[in-house]
């Protein structure tokens, strides 16, 4: 399917969906993110697709929702279009692993749309950044709860409150990235990476997702419970039969996603 904001390829069982819009830095217009949504979702329902990758150009990841596009909303058209609302409500359904790879400004909702991913992998030229606050707004699509579910309280404060920049190397150091890699290397290591979990069951990595993800929505004692019930559930399946003998065994694991 060709898409005017966005270049999709898949190889290898990953779906490599770019954000194009270059002459603004990737921003997130309602073109785009609706185009986002519609990716994401085929990509989630293709039997073709096991992991999903995420990225940008070398300049921006995204710098962010389109300021063009918002400065003369109202209260009103912002309250009733639910703005940001739907489209990321829409993006958060996938159950296929996401893995954003991210060079260059990673904005607003930049920062927000990989915060959104599994996990970040930062090419060393990265720089996220919550500066909404030199708009006069505060981020719309979740940057003050899920940076400081990241990062922790001072350094989301400090961030949000001054729209200062992150490099990758204090994006790495303070958990909001998993690993950074050389610039010229990043699509590479994030195909090899989303290689290496198309490799496993998908079935197991969509619970590793939801097990994972469940422990931002609930309590400890809750989301071990949930957790636990997720691996006794797994018993059940022939992956944990066959990842099991094959270890045994001491040979690959044949997963067949049932
Ligand atoms: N929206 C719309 N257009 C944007 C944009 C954005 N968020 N960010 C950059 N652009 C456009 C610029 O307007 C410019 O377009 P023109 O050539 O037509 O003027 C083009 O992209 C290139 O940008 P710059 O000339 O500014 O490039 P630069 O290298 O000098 O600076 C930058 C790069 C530091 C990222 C700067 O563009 C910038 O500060 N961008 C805005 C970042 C921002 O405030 N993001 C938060 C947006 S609000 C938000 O995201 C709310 C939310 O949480 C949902």
């Amino acid at each position: 399917m060709a898409y005017e904001t966005l270049i999709v390829e898949i190889e290898d069982y990953v779906a490599l969906i770019r954000l194009n819009r270059p002459d603004a830095l990737n921003a997130l217009n309602s073109a785009l993110l609706a185009e986002l949504g519609e990716a994401v979702a085929a990509a989630d329902a293709n039997d073709k697709v096991r992991c999903i990758v995420i990225t940008g150009s070398d300049k921006a990841f995204a710098a962010g929702a389109d300021i063009k596009e918002m400065s003369e909303k109202s209260f009103v058209d912002a309250f009733t279009d639910d703005l940001f609302g739907t489209n990321t409500e829409d993006f958060l359904r996938c159950r296929k692993p996401i893995i954003a790879a991210v060079a260059g400004y990673a904005l607003g909702g930049g920062c927000e749309l990989a915060m959104m991913c599994d996990f970040i992998i930062a090419a060393d030229t990265a720089k996220f950044g919550q500066p909404e606050i030199n708009l006069g707004v505060v981020a719309g699509i979740g940057g003050t709860q899920r940076l400081t579910r990241f990062v922790g309280k001072s350094k989301s404060m400090d961030m949000h409150l001054t729209g200062r920049f992150m490099d990758a190397a204090e994006a790495e150091r303070s958990g909001l990235v998993s690993r950074v890699v050389p610039a010229n290397k990043l699509i590479s290591e994030a195909m090899a990476t989303a290689r290496k979990i198309t490799e496993k069951s998908a079935l197991t990595a969509m619970a590793v997702k939801e097990a994972v993800n469940r422990s931002y929505e609930t309590t400890l004692r809750e989301g071990v419970l949930f957790e636990r019930r997720l691996f006794h559930a797994l018993f059940a399946t022939e992956d944990q039969k066959e990842g099991m003998s094959a270890f045994l065994e001491k040979r690959q694991p044949q997963f067949r996603d049932r």
